[in-house]
Parts: C-alpha cells; sequence; structure tokens
C-alpha cells in the first residue's frame, strides 16, 4: 500500500471534530508513514496559535498561510496529513490534493462533532454563543465539497481504531 502511493500523501478532509488528527496520527503509525497536522505547521510558521491568527490578521490571511502550507506538505509526501476543516473549501488546495495526494473524508454527523469539539475551546469559529448553529451551517455547507474526496470513510459512533482499520482495509 505505502508502496502503491508513491510521493502521494494520505489526506484527512472533514469538520472539526471528526478526527483528523487522532486518526491520522494512528493511520500513519500503522503504515509506517510521517503523520503532520497542517493548523500545527501553520502555528509553527507563524509563531502564533490558529486562534492568534484569526484574531489579529483574520480569517483571509488564515485561508492564505493554509494553502502555502498546505501546498509545501504535499511536496513532502508521502506522509498522513491532516488538514483543518476549511482547508478543502479551497480550490486550489483541493486541486494540489488531489493531483498529489489521496483524500479521505471522515464523515461525522453533527452530535458527534459537537461532542468531540466541546472538549477544546480552541477553535476560533466556534467561539461564539451558538457553536451548534455555527457546526450545522458549517456542515451543511461543506458536506457536498467534502464528497469530492477520493474515499469516505464513516466514523460516527466508531471508535478512531475501527476508522483506521478500515482505511487500511479499503486502501489494501
Ligand atoms: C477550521 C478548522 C480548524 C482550524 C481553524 C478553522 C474550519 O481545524 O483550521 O480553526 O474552518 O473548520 P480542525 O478541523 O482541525 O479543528
Amino acid at each position: 500500500l505505502v508502496q502503491a502511493l508513491g510521493r502521494r500523501s494520505i489526506v484527512l478532509v472533514g469538520i472539526m471534530g471528526c478526527g483528523k488528527s487522532t486518526v491520522g496520527k494512528r493511520l500513519a503509525h500503522r503504515l509506517g508513514l510521517e503523520f503532520v497536522d497542517a493548523d500545527s505547521e501553520i502555528e509553527r510558521a507563524a509563531n502564533m496559535t490558529v486562534s492568534e491568527i484569526f484574531a489579529e490578521h483574520g480569517e483571509d490571511y488564515f485561508r492564505s498561510g493554509e494553502e502555502r502550507v498546505i501546498a509545501r506538505l504535499l511536496r513532502e509526501g508521502p506522509q498522513v496529513l491532516a488538514t483543518g476543516g476549511g482547508a478543502f473549501m479551497s480550490e486550489a488546495t483541493r486541486a494540489a490534493i488531489t493531483e498529489q495526494g489521496l483524500s479521505i473524508w471522515l464523515k461525522v454527523d453533527l452530535e458527534t462533532a459537537m461532542a468531540r469539539v466541546r472538549r477544546r475551546a480552541t477553535r476560533p469559529l466556534l467561539q461564539n454563543p451558538d457553536p451548534e448553529m455555527t457546526m450545522r451551517k458549517l456542515l451543511a455547507e461543506r458536506e457536498p465539497v467534502y464528497a469530492r474526496a477520493a474515499m469516505t470513510v464513516r466514523s460516527r459512533d466508531v471508535p478512531h481504531e475501527a476508522v483506521v482499520d478500515q482505511i487500511v482495509l479499503t486502501l489494501a
């Protein structure tokens, strides 16, 4: 499987709380690949947290940094790359991922995503009085785009390890 990937990275996409980082780390371990988290790379490059970037420079600035960082990471493949929930909305990023990666959408329902994001209050898009409504809106907007990923894995109510198993089986 890893040989078949060549230089292409496995790129996990999906809404906040779908499990991209957890599944990504385990999948990378299983496949003997490096795991990279795009948000952490953006934070490292900017020497600021994602929340600070949003607060000081705004979302558009974050998005252009996100495009550049993902483009760079894709050139460093093969690895397992977790992207931020909005990354796949960029046409340029989608094109780069399609060319240089294998995209996998971790599909979750609203309840599962909400239960997971409640544990970490670090997401700027959810720092508002009605984060559940925001998530509902984001899911409605983004699901048709996530659906363009090369592969979809449902991660609802399934432990992360089972999601990893499913990905490995499908790719084998
Ligand atoms: C975002 C998701 C976050 C992070 C930023 C914006 C989004 O990543 O990139 O807060 O637009 O959905 P996670 O999906 O890893 O939480």
